[in-house]
C-alpha cells in the first residue's frame, strides 16, 4: 500500500500556537507512517467575491495542497466557543468550485479534528461547530475518536512549550485510527 499524505490545518496564526505544537507533535508521533505536512495560510486574503476569479496564488496553492492530501486533520483552538474566524476564511475558499469542470476539494475528504485550549471545556464546541460546516461541505468526517485537551497550562512548560503528558497516549490513539480510517477509504476506492 502506498504511503498516504496527511495535510495538517491549524486553525490559529499565532507563532507558539499550542494548537500548532499539537500538529507538530502529531507530526512526530506519525513519522515515517505517513507524509505528514503543516498548511501554511496566512497569505490568504478575505473571502471577497471581486477577486474570486481567477483565484489569488495563496489559494490555488492551499487547493492544491487540499486536492492532493489523503487526509486533513484540523488543530483549532477555541474562540468564543467557536473555532477561528482565519479557519472559516480558509475553509470558505477551499468550499468554492475550481471552475465549471472541477468541484471544491473538500468533499469526500477523510477528516481527523483535535484542539487544545488552556479552558475546561478543551475546544469541545468549537469543534462541534466545525463538524457541523465540513460536513456540510461533505467531508468524511471520523467523529470517533476526537481529541479535546482541555486546561493547556497543565502540559505548558515556563518557556510556553507543549510537552504533552497524560494527553500523549490520546494524540496517539487518534493518529493510528486517522491512519486506519484513510488506508479503509483508500480500499474503498
Ligand atoms: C478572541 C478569543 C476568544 C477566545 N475564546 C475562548 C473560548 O471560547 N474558549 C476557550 O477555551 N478559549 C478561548 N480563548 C483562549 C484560547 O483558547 C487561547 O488563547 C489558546 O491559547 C488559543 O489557541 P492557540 O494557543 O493555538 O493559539 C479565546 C482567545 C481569543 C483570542
Amino acid at each position: 500500500m502506498k504511503k498516504i499524505s496527511i495535510l495538517a490545518i491549524v486553525g490559529s496564526l499565532r507563532k507558539n500556537s499550542y494548537n500548532r505544537q499539537l500538529a507538530l507533535a502529531a507530526k512526530e508521533l506519525i513519522g515515517e507512517q505517513a507524509d505528514f505536512e503543516l498548511l501554511e495560510y496566512q497569505d490568504i486574503p478575505l473571502m471577497n467575491q471581486d477577486i474570486e476569479y481567477p483565484a489569488p496564488e495563496a489559494v490555488k496553492r492551499v487547493r492544491d495542497a487540499v486536492k492532493s492530501a489523503d487526509g486533513i486533520w484540523f488543530f483549532t483552538p477555541e474562540y468564543n466557543h467557536f473555532f477561528p474566524g482565519v479557519l472559516k476564511n480558509l475553509i470558505d475558499w477551499l468550499s468554492r468550485p475550481i471552475s465549471k469542470q472541477e468541484r471544491q476539494v473538500l468533499s469526500g475528504k477523510p477528516t481527523a479534528i483535535s484542539g487544545i485550549s488552556p479552558a475546561m471545556a478543551g475546544t469541545s464546541l468549537a469543534q462541534d461547530h466545525l463538524v457541523t460546516l465540513i460536513s456540510f461541505l461533505n467531508m468524511d468526517v471520523m467523529n470517533a475518536p476526537r481529541l479535546t485537551i482541555p486546561n493547556a497550562m497543565q502540559q505548558v512548560d515556563n518557556q510556553g512549550k507543549l510537552a504533552l503528558k497524560e494527553s500523549y497516549p490520546y494524540l496517539e490513539k487518534q493518529a493510528d485510527a486517522f491512519i486506519r480510517f484513510i488506508q479503509s477509504r483508500i480500499q474503498d476506492k
